[in-house]
């Protein structure tokens, strides 16, 4: 289980870490067996104008347009899945070799629902 950067422009997934880092994106004991957890991540470098404060605001409002999409695509496809804030932000930042201006904003959990 590797851990991959969504490129959206090209489409395509990119691996970023090798090993399974599942367990980092939350203390859940679902999250290190879930099928896909999917962390956003705001690249503030990316958001042209604004202070911190404001791109903190856009991305998190990003974030819950991502996020409310994947529920509504797990929820015509009989999937489950549940965003989590509660996430070590500075232990999964460093693991994932993100930089200062990356900022992890939310975690998502997306697996088969309990039979
Ligand atoms: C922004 C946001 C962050 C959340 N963070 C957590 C979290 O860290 N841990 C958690 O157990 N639930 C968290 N929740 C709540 C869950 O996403 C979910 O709404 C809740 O567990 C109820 O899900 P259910 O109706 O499927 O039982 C968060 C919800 C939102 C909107």
């Amino acid at each position: 289980m590797k851990t991959c950067l969504y490129d959206a422009k090209p489409h395509l997934l990119k691996s970023v870490v090798a090993e399974d880092i599942r367990a980092l994106t939350g203390p859940q004991p679902f999250v290190k067996d879930a099928a896909l957890n999917l962390i956003y991540v705001a690249d503030f470098s990316r958001i042209a104008r604004g202070t911190n404060e404001e791109k903190d605001f856009f991305s998190a409002a990003d974030t819950g347009f991502i996020g409310q999409n994947v529920y509504l695509f797990c929820a015509s496809e009989g999937l489950a899945t549940v965003v989590r804030a509660n996430i070590d932000r500075p232990t999964l930042g460093k693991t994932m070799k993100l930089g200062p201006d990356q900022r992890i904003t939310l975690s998502q959990t997306v697996g088969y629902p309990k039979k």
